[in-house]
């Protein structure tokens, strides 16, 4: 079982901005399950894609893996020859837990985890990336680019999975569905004052996209189709494809 997430229950004096830290690492299950909508159906998902893109003799990325859920997820979903993960983050706490949480599993796909910014890592022979939550923290002037290395690394017939918070267009639906979001967070036991000081410390550093803008991003960066595969409120999943034979 993993720690209840109540690091801000009570009032804090200064809110800094948000950052990945040893107390947020303890509690990462339960928070994620808590406050992301949909979170454990793409996790078990993303295996399911796994099942369909991960090639033999290519490498699989989670970029801002955390402690390692959906690199579990495609390592219990597929057993393929001469395929290895690579689960990178630039975390200290997450990565240590991370390993301790793969190393507690026994399979046969071998599992690298790396801690290290996404954006300085080389990234090939990709059959599969997978960036569950992750590029909603990078600046918006980093995400183009990192796509676009991500792109460049894959392996035609790969496949692109981009989870994020979603902003929307339309500012009734994006509202209805920000205040089901805050609905579901009432609902798993977060208090208004929790919910409060976590939306003022993430206000900074996760900055959120439209699906329409991260499909265009998407094009941008050379692939060819795009689709949303899952959304719940305004949380939800892309598959982005590098047209090609695999
Ligand atoms: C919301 S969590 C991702 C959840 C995780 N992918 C999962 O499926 O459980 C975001 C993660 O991205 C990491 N992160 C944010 N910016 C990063 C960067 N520039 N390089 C590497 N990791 C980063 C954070 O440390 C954090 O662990």
């Amino acid at each position: 079982m993993s720690n209840r997430d109540t690091l801000f229950s009570t009032p804090v004096h200064k809110l800094g901005d948000w950052t990945f830290d040893e107390r947020v690492a303890e509690v990462f299950p339960d928070m994620i399950q808590r406050s992301v909508p949909g979170y454990s159906n793409i996790i078990s998902m993303i295996g399911m894609l796994a099942e369909r893109f991960v090639q033999p003799n290519t490498q699989v990325y989670d970029l801002g893996c955390s402690l390692g859920a959906a690199t579990l997820s495609v390592r219990r979903s597929v057993q393929v020859d001469g395929c290895k993960i690579i689960a990178v983050d630039n975390s200290p706490a997450m990565v240590e837990r991370c390993r301790r949480h793969i190393d507690a599993f026994r399979a046969s796909t071998p599992v690298e985890v790396i801690e290290a910014d996404i954006r300085d890592i080389d990234i090939e022979n990709a059959s599969l990336v997978i960036l569950n939550f992750t590029l909603q923290f990078l600046a918006p002037a980093d995400r183009l680019l990192l796509l676009e290395r991500i792109y460049q690394g894959m392996k035609p017939g790969g496949a692109l999975v981009l989870s994020e918070k979603f902003s929307f267009e339309d500012a009734e639906v994006g509202e209805l569905l920000f205040n089901m979001h805050h609905d579901f967070k009432r609902a798993n036991g977060y208090s208004e004052l929790e919910i409060s000081q976590k939306r003022s410390m993430l206000e900074n550093v996760m900055l959120t996209d439209s699906v329409e803008t991260h499909k265009a991003r998407l094009r941008q960066a050379g692939f060819q189709h795009s689709e949303l595969w899952f959304q719940c409120f305004n949380f939800g999943s892309l598959v982005a494809l590098k047209a090609g034979a695999a």
